[in-house]
């Protein structure tokens, strides 16, 4: 982990509530980084005490580019929006444990602004070797990120609420479509309604399946104790902490 700086490049709404970051980072850290890692960054804004954890969402090694997909939900989000190309940002990274790769055909589910991280791990899946299949279900097109389905039109299904957009429904529904045995291993990110609802489908599921959970974070770190999530092991339910334990978690663990 370190806390470095890095130049914005380039920073543009890509919907109506979520913008695309580019940050340049001259470290060899970048190295370091694997899909399901993340990074605290810090907004200067009236009010904002906390850094704010965000998935890698890209990486170019040759150019020392990161990507963000960043939804604005609040105080932190609207005052990261705000920051132009040119300006130094200053981020803690990488931090958490990312996804673990393996061969073969990988299914990923991602709800709404969850595909961000699944993007990258796409991408790496691919370079492996590896096949992916790609669920994509959001509320609406305003959470749509149109650049994402574009690099894999082809792995891609989405599923919108709304009417006008892909398949009508939720990622449940493109779940039932799925014959889940084909897969080697799973990979989620998304909401935890969307997470609760695909539980009994993959209950059966004998391979591995991993989950990246969002938690509120304070540090990031592990010093405040603040991101507990519940887990079940042999030994009844554990607390782990999802900056360092996770994000990235055995979703057969995890309790919902
Ligand atoms: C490991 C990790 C990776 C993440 N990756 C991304 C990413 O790639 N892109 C992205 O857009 N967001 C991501 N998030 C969520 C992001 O960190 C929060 O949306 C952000 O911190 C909100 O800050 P804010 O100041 O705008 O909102 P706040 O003012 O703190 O909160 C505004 C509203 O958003 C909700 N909210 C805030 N934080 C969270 C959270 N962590 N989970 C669920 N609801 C929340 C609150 O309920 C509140 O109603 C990630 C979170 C974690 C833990
Ligand atoms: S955010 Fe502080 S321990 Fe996880």
């Amino acid at each position: 982990m370190q806390d470095l700086k890095g130049v914005v490049v380039d920073k543009q709404f890509i919907t109506e509530e979520i913008f695309k970051l580019k940050v340049y980072l001259s470290e060899k850290i970048l190295a370091f980084i694997d899909p399901g890692s993340f990074a605290m960054l810090k907004v200067e804004a009236k009010g904002v005490y906390l850094r704010r954890p965000f998935s890698f969402a890209d990486l170019d090694i040759k150019t020392g580019m990161v990507t963000f997909y960043v939804k604005v939900v609040g105080r932190g989000t609207k005052a990261l929006g705000e920051i132009n190309p040119g300006q130094e940002i200053s981020m803690l990274l990488p931090l958490g444990r990312g996804f673990t790769r393996r061969p073969g055909k990988s299914l990923l589910i991602a709800g709404g602004i969850g595909v961000a991280p699944l993007n990258f791990l796409a991408k790496r899946i691919i370079e492996d070797g590896g096949k992916v299949s790609f669920l994509y279900g959001v509320r609406n097109a305003r959470q749509f990120i149109a650049e994402i389905y574009s690099k894999f039109k082809k792995e891609m299904e989405v599923y919108c609420e709304e009417p006008g957009l892909g398949n009508r429904g939720s990622v449940r529904d493109g779940l039932l479509t799925k014959e889940i045995m084909a897969y080697d291993q799973i990979y989620l990110c998304g909401p935890m309604g969307m997470l609760k609802a695909v539980k009994p489908i993959l209950k059966d599921f004998p391979g591995l399946i991993e989950v990246s959970l969002e938690s509120y974070m304070a540090c990031g770190f592990g010093a405040c104790l603040g991101c507990a999530v519940q887990l079940k092991n042999k030994d009844g339910i554990i607390y782990k902490k999802v900056c360092q334990d996770g994000p990235v978690f055995n979703f057969k663990d995890v309790v919902l």
